[in-house]
């Protein structure tokens, strides 16, 4: 069947998802329903065919109806929701964004373009859970992935720079404000060129230290940047890093664990995460192979030569930022010997990092 269950579809990924889902049609292959935590009741929108009215997101028996359900909703809303669907006995296919699921042993991290094996194989196998990925590791393996399928990584190090879009829609708003407090702090003195720019710094460091809100990340982050995402282990890593390796190598279905560990930092960029790379191959290749293996990993990837101008233009948020490219670059060997490659990834979270993977599982379900 192919009715469809959308939860959680006006926030910020929810959004993205339904662009992205108008954009390539999705909605002629289903029959959606549109369900609300808030409004049920209310008018669904426009893409509703049948059900033109919002149900309620907590009833399970209308969430039951659905052959597939794609939710946006957030984690607590999949903790609270989900166990029930499943006591009731429902035997559909749930499709989330949020990590509550990911490292379920039933469930799939869904990235097709690189698993889309693993994929196949656990819906020959009665699989019905497909949880998004962390976009941190979505994003490295849309770029990587072709090094990782062919078997030659034998680790890597990974140090973030990721967007206030991975906390959400309040965290790119305190950035913005943040970064409007900065320039009003010393807008007539950047107006004057002949004032001196050790008092404007001055002005700044303290405008960061005391005025520029903090309410949403906990630090500022305009005119700064945060070593910290999300929460702390006990062995020191933060969540997020811990993330690297448990779904890097659950995406990949690796038997032998592949080490990925490295520094999570937010920085001020909007809604690109980017990665720079330390990997260590199993093997020295000339660099033109390791290229074209990475060049042929997907259709996505947009390799940009390890030359500046270049670089400075195609390897940026600004270049990046809105599109389904992930930029793939700085790749050369390191100092450190023949095996150790750099590269530097960069995608945008909240496409390949959080909806475009669950339109497309919706896809693999429908065909
Ligand atoms: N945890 C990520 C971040 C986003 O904070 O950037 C969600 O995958």
């Amino acid at each position: 069947g192919n009715l469809v269950g959308l939860v959680g579809w006006r926030g910020m990924v929810g959004s993205v998802l339904m662009d992205r889902m108008v954009a390539e049609g999705d909605f002629d292959h289903i029959e959606p329903i549109f369900f609300s935590t808030s409004n049920a009741g209310g008018k669904a929108p426009a893409q509703a065919k049948q059900h033109t009215q919002l149900q309620d997101a907590n009833d399970i028996a209308a969430l039951a109806q659905c052959d597939i359900v794609i939710t946006c909703q957030g984690g607590d809303y999949t903790k609270e929701v989900f166990p029930k669907l499943r006591a009731a006995g429902w035997q559909g296919h749930w499709i989330d964004a949020a990590s509550s699921l990911r490292m379920e042993s039933d469930a799939v991290i869904v990235l097709d373009p690189v698993n889309d094996e693993l994929i196949k194989q656990s819906l020959a196998n009665g699989g019905k859970n497909w949880i998004g990925g962390n976009c941190t590791n979505s994003i490295l393996l849309m770029g990587l992935g072709g090094l990782f399928k062919a078997g030659l990584v034998e680790w890597v190090s990974s140090m973030t720079y990721q967007a206030a879009s991975g906390g959400g829609a309040n965290h790119m708003r305190e950035l913005l404000k943040g970064m409007g407090v900065v320039h009003a702090a010393v807008a007539d003195e950047l107006a004057t060129p002949a004032s001196a720019i050790l008092e404007i710094d001055r002005k700044v460091a303290k405008t960061i230290r005391e005025d520029v809100p903090t309410e949403f990340f906990g630090a500022p982050l305009a005119g700064g940047l945060i070593p910290w995402i999300d929460v702390q282990l006990p062995n020191g890593q933060s969540k997020e890093e811990w993330k690297g390796q448990a779904e890097v190598n659950k995406i990949l279905g690796t038997e032998a664990t592949i080490p990925v560990d490295g520094l999570c930092v937010r920085i001020g960029a909007m809604r690109c995460h980017s990665l720079a790379l330390t990997l260590k191959l199993k093997k020295d290749l000339p660099l033109e192979e390791i290229e074209a293996i990475i060049k042929g990993g997907n259709p996505w990837v947009k390799f940009v030569e390890n030359d500046r101008a270049v670089t400075v233009k195609e390897l940026t948020p600004a270049a990046i930022t809105g599109g389904l490219e992930v930029g793939v670059g700085r790749v050369r060997k390191l100092n450190m010997g023949p095996e150790y490659l750099s590269a530097f990834v960069i995608g945008d979270q909240l496409l390949w990092g959080a909806a475009e993977p669950l339109r497309r599982m919706l896809r693999i379900l429908l065909a």
